[in-house]
């Protein structure tokens, strides 16, 4: 007997049939006027956005680690400038500070949520300031998966030690906190429309939210090379953070299926949560939230069978993926750059951690096929 195929870890063809005749129509609107970039369709992808998650404004911008730049370079961040963030993330958050000179401040996740801890928080800051050499500016908090950070515990720190606050939610646009969608719980929100995000483009894209007017303007002048009211007028130091009307064109017609998509992504997770919760570690909800559900990710026991598990879900036909095999402050990028400090919680998670397939068009078949696989993996 041949093996049934592997289930795909993501499938793109099969969401871009759902919206073949949208996604036409639209990309050859943008064929026809040729205005390839900041054309009206990225103007009709900000309404949208804003809207969606109640956000006053947004900014479109070329991709997720440039919308983190942007909101850095728009506060003057740099050299001596401490900015807190988690170390159980993707490189992205912390790379933007470096090529900012800027130093980042790795602090730990909570066990349960994977989130940015704002106990950890806290004590980071206090030892920043002891040692009196970087002065706190700012927090990036991480919406790790697809579920909301601790937004109030850390929006009060925040505003206590008067740093800014920016959510790198990436990976996590479409999810909500306390009956509020992200986009509006920090200073700044920045997204990445990467193509495997919840909400994902067909090349890079991203977008930033801010409630604040001034900053608004700022950051469309800085995602345009700091250009001011006309295109030669140079206000500032900026960069090229514009965003392609095709991927806004591809965006928009995402949005038509997003909202029934976000619900499908929920019914898969509670269907893992009920097969797979008695015999391994399941996602702890955040309380009073949604999850965009981008990633679902279980806890083995140990590294051990973190391995031996993975090995037979592939050789079962299930693919997986190890978000994250190292925390930051391990890496040979960002490790001279820590002070040292022990961060258990991210250490423990990096060896114990497996991704299981979630998305949309994941059929019955399929969702009862991963968990079969999970359920003989565990006892075999
Ligand atoms: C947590 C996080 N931050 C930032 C980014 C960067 O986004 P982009 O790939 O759109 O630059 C990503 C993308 O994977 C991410 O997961």
């Amino acid at each position: 007997m041949t093996a049934p195929a592997p289930i795909p870890f993501l499938d793109l063809k099969a969401q871009q049939t759902r919206i073949a005749a949208d996604l036409r129509r639209r990309i050859d609107v943008v064929l026809a006027h040729c205005q390839f970039i900041l054309g009206p369709e990225v103007t009709e992808l900000e309404s949208t956005l804003a809207e969606f998650c109640g956000a006053k404004h947004c900014i479109a911008i070329s991709s997720g680690t440039d919308a983190l730049q942007i909101v850095l370079m728009g506060e003057g961040i740099g050299r001596g400038d401490a900015v807190f963030l988690p170390a159980f993330t993707y490189t992205a958050t912390a790379e933007v500070v470096l090529v900012l000179g800027a130093t980042p401040v790795f602090v730990d996740v909570d066990p349960h949520t994977f989130q940015i801890d704002p106990i950890d928080l806290e004590r980071r800051i206090a030892a920043v300031k002891a040692a009196g050499k970087l002065k706190p500016r700012a927090l990036i908090g991480v919406d790790l998966f697809g579920q909301p950070a601790d937004w109030v515990s850390l929006s009060a720190i925040a505003t206590r030690e008067e740093i800014f606050t920016i959510d790198d939610c990436a990976q996590s646009y479409g999810a909500s906190l306390h009956g509020k969608r992200l986009g509006v719980q920090a200073d700044a929100t920045a997204v990445s429309f990467y193509p495997s995000k919840s909400l994902g483009a067909y090349g890079d894209a991203g977008a930033l939210f801010t409630q604040d007017d001034a900053r608004a303007e700022l950051y469309h002048s800085l995602r345009a090379h700091g250009e001011g009211t006309s295109r030669y007028e140079v206000l500032r130091t900026g960069m090229n953070g514009r965003l392609d009307s095709l991927q806004a064109a591809v965006l928009l017609s995402k949005m038509t299926v997003f909202a029934e998509e976000l619900a499908i992504r929920e019914e898969i997770a509670r269907y893992y949560d009920a097969r797979l919760g008695n015999v391994v570690t399941i996602p702890a909800r955040v309380p009073d939230s949604t999850s965009a559900w981008a990633i679902y990710a279980i806890l083995l026991p140990d590294a051990a069978t973190r391995d031996r598990v993975q090995t037979s879900l592939r050789e079962q036909g299930v693919p997986t993926a190890i978000y994250y095999p190292k925390p930051l402050h391990h890496q040979p990028a960002y490790r001279d750059h820590h002070t040292g400090t022990a961060l258990p919680v991210s250490e423990d998670l990096a060896g114990r951690i497996l991704a299981l397939p979630i998305h949309p068009d994941l059929d019955a078949a399929s969702r009862v096929r991963v968990c079969d696989a999970v359920l003989s993996a565990v006892s075999g």
